[in-house]
């Protein structure tokens, strides 16, 4: 349990967003920021671009020093509209790149290394210490911003979620058998709650939301019921 006395004394405010993959986290993250004018901070984005310039460079991802040693060499950047953000890895956009199965696939090795965790933290606290941000993530609420003015829990049912991703992935002219990544949601859910550090949990503070029966607005409009109570 946090008690953080400096909760509401903040100069820049953080609502921040913890949840399973397909939740809808993004989605609902983008619109809250844009109704309140903040700025949307992507956790999941920083993971990935990483990702991608290690399968790049064909670092190998099981050593988690150079995974580390990749990370203090690498720049990332979050820039834009929440709704069109842009994510610049050493100056290349490469927003699209890092939404590929293989990025998606791979991005575990690099959130798994207890290195690279700690310079991820460290750029997310930077950022959220600047200005008023939505952050959504999967250790937001518990380790990156346990202070945060507003925790939320953003849950939904597996099968749900994995049906989600596929409108999501098909929309984007990608192609995957509906069973095959219903078994990846699953396989994601289970590295994303048991890795040593950073591991996905509820906040004992956090607002708990079952997103499977509510659209995204629906999402969005209790969130700023309880962002609006005191
Ligand atoms: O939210 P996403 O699917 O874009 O996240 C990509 C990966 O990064 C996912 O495997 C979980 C991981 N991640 C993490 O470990 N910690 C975060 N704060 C955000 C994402």
């Amino acid at each position: 349990m946090h008690c953080c006395k400096e909760k509401k004394s903040f100069v820049s405010r953080v609502i921040a967003i913890d949840g399973p993959a397909g939740a809808g986290k993004s989605t609902v993250a983008k619109k809250l920021a844009t109704i309140l004018k903040y700025a949307f901070l992507d956790t999941g984005a920083m993971y990935r671009a990483l990702t991608l310039k290690a399968l790049r460079q064909h670092v190998n991802l099981e050593d988690e020093h150079a995974l580390t040693s990749l990370a203090r060499q690498t720049v990332i950047d979050l820039e834009g509209d929440p709704m069109t953000l842009k994510v610049f890895l050493d100056g290349e956009d490469v927003s699209e790149e890092i939404r590929t199965l293989e990025v998606t696939n791979k991005t575990f090795y690099v959130a798994r290394t207890p290195g690279v965790r700690e310079i991820m933290v460290d750029w997310q606290r930077t950022i959220g210490g600047k200005k008023n941000v939505v952050v959504e993530g999967r250790d937001v609420t518990t380790v990156v911003f346990p202070c945060a003015y507003r925790k939320f829990y953003l849950d939904g049912n597996v099968e749900e979620r994995a049906k989600r991703r596929l409108k999501e992935l098909e929309s984007k002219g990608q192609k995957i058998d509906a069973q095959q990544l219903l078994k990846e949601v699953v396989d994601r859910d289970q590295k994303d709650m048991t890795r040593k550090m950073g591991a996905l949990k509820k906040a004992e503070d956090a607002i708990y939301i079952d997103s499977t029966p509510l659209t995204a607005d629906q999402v969005v409009e209790k969130m700023l019921q309880y962002i609006k109570s005191e």
